[in-house]
């Protein structure tokens, strides 16, 4: 049984990784185990969001991000309010601060998944109540949370194990599980195009923190390298969300980096397959590797609803 722990009185906004500690990532970790384990035996918390309204924003499409936030915020007696950019004054220009301002004056927490990170950072400016990151072009720092507890749960610890990462090197849940190595201490091995390796700011932010909690960072265009013994093999689609007009070239360049047989082979026997969904099979990764005995990405789907409920919950309590 966990001991629940209170949230600091100040506003705190989840809008990166960045934002949380090494201590109060594995108190989320715990937290999740703990309200999986209650929801399985049909135990429910209602009370910490009763009475509470979270807005759940969206510019961009979702499915999983959208329907575990719903369930999470009832499951924890709160009122979910699913809202469409396209569908309020934001479509005809209305400012985010406005929006924000507006926002904090009816609803607790303001969930929001934008085109633009600089979105999410001005939200959180204006906002008198909690901004999370729902996804942005930056981050997708809750899929994270709910991926490092899918990894405890098969392979029971986080930091003394290989978890490679393989195609693009600029992608926005890539930058969370680097920022995440860098916190926790994790052994991350990125295999990607030098055209596509991450940006300046997420290397040097992911190596400074690893001086102080131990963790391995290394970049290889070998995709055989990186997943070489790896414990993770970690993907996501090669053509995200505003980047379609790129499709032909970027399909092409990352074409070697595809996650198949003759990949995996590399990897340790009992190496788990993770993807954040939505996959585009055929692509980054083959069907007999996602639906094969090594992949956990319906656990790792299923967990976005635990650990945002635990997130919820240390933010609330
Ligand atoms: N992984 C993820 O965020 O899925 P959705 O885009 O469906 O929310």
């Amino acid at each position: 049984m966990i001991i629940f722990m209170k949230s600091v009185g100040v506003v705190k906004h989840f809008i990166s990784m960045l934002d949380l500690s090494r201590d109060e990532i594995s108190y989320l970790l715990n937290l999740s185990k703990d309200l999986k384990d209650r929801r399985k035996r049909g135990e429910r918390i209602v009370s910490v969001l009763k009475d509470k309204h979270i807005a759940v924003l969206f510019e961009k499409p979702s499915t999983r991000t959208r329907i575990s936030f719903d369930v999470a915020i009832r499951e924890l007696g709160g009122n979910p309010l699913i809202l469409y950019s396209s569908e309020l004054q934001l479509a005809r220009g209305e400012t985010i601060p406005d929006t924000a301002r507006v926002l904090s004056r009816y609803v607790d927490g303001i969930v929001a998944r934008v085109k633009k990170h600089d979105s999410l950072v001005e939200m959180s400016k204006f906002s008198s109540v909690p901004v999370i990151n729902a996804l942005s072009d930056k981050e997708h720092p809750v899929q994270i949370l709910s991926d490092l507890f899918t990894i405890t749960e098969f392979k029971g610890e986080l930091r003394d194990i290989k978890i490679s990462f393989v195609g693009d090197g600029q992608d926005n849940v890539l930058y969370s599980l680097m920022l995440a190595a860098g916190i926790v201490g994790l052994n991350l091995y990125i295999a990607s195009p030098k055209k596509l390796w991450p940006e300046e700011y997420y290397l040097e932010t992911t190596r400074k923190l690893m001086e102080k909690s131990g963790g391995q960072l290394l970049i290889t265009e070998d995709p055989v390298e990186a997943v070489k013994d790896a414990d993770v093999i970690y993907t996501d689609v090669w053509v995200s969300m505003g980047q379609e007009s790129d499709r032909e070239w970027r399909v092409k360049l990352l074409s070697p980096y595809q996650v198949n047989s003759a990949l995996v082979e590399h990897a340790k026997n009992d190496y788990i397959f993770m993807h954040c969904l939505p996959a585009h099979r055929g692509e980054e990764v083959t069907d007999e590797i996602i639906d094969g005995k090594n992949s956990v990405v319906w656990d790792q789907a299923e967990n976005r609803l635990h650990t945002q409920k635990a997130l919820l919950y240390y933010l609330y309590w």
